[in-house]
């Protein structure tokens, strides 16, 4: 299934140009892997309104699945999940609970982070930490769930 896909980085010092962003092209190279369309990229500040509009114009450009990549930590300035739930019809807390549960056995780190994943108009949004390596290793062990919740959201007829 060739999902159309958004892809956020929210980072305050990368959206200054004080260093490069590689959360977003590393979730761009994965989700060309599982042979999804990336067809939006976009890099915000940790603020609040800013993540939300980026979200509502992705949607606007049909995206069907939209990744972020920051801002769920414990910072002060981690406002990313607080920005979703507040534009979100519902979340969908087993996301969150399984990439938590992974990652765990990866870094004792991951208790800290506050990944999630909600529906937002009729689009998938799923926050992931802002390591490169630890967004690209959430998502993998979401991503069995991915298709068949697109499809549900887009209405398109399934057998389950
Ligand atoms: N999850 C995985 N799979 N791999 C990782 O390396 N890094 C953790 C964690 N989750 C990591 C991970 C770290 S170091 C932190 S501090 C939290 O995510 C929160 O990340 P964020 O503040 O970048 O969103």
């Amino acid at each position: 299934m060739q999902i159309p896909v958004g892809i956020i980085t929210i980072s305050d010092r990368a959206s200054k140009g004080l260093y490069d962003d590689l959360g977003g092209p590393a979730l761009k190279k994965a989700a060309e892997g599982y042979g999804w369309k990336v067809v939006a990229e976009e890099l915000v500040a940790d603020e609040k309104r800013d993540i939300q509009r980026a979200i509502r114009e992705q949607i606007n450009q049909d995206c069907q699945l939209i990744l972020t990549t920051g801002g769920t930590g414990v910072a002060l300035r981690d406002v990313t999940p607080e920005a979703v739930r507040e534009i979100a019809a519902r979340e969908l807390p087993g996301f969150g609970e399984v990439m938590r549960l992974e990652s765990m056995k990866i870094t004792k780190n991951a208790i800290l982070s506050r990944n999630l994943a909600a529906v937002v108009d009729k689009a998938l949004v799923i926050c992931l930490p802002g390591k490169p390596a630890g967004a690209v290793e959430c998502l993998a062990f979401v991503v069995g769930a991915i298709p068949h919740c697109v499809e549900v959201l887009q209405e398109v007829p399934t057998s389950c």
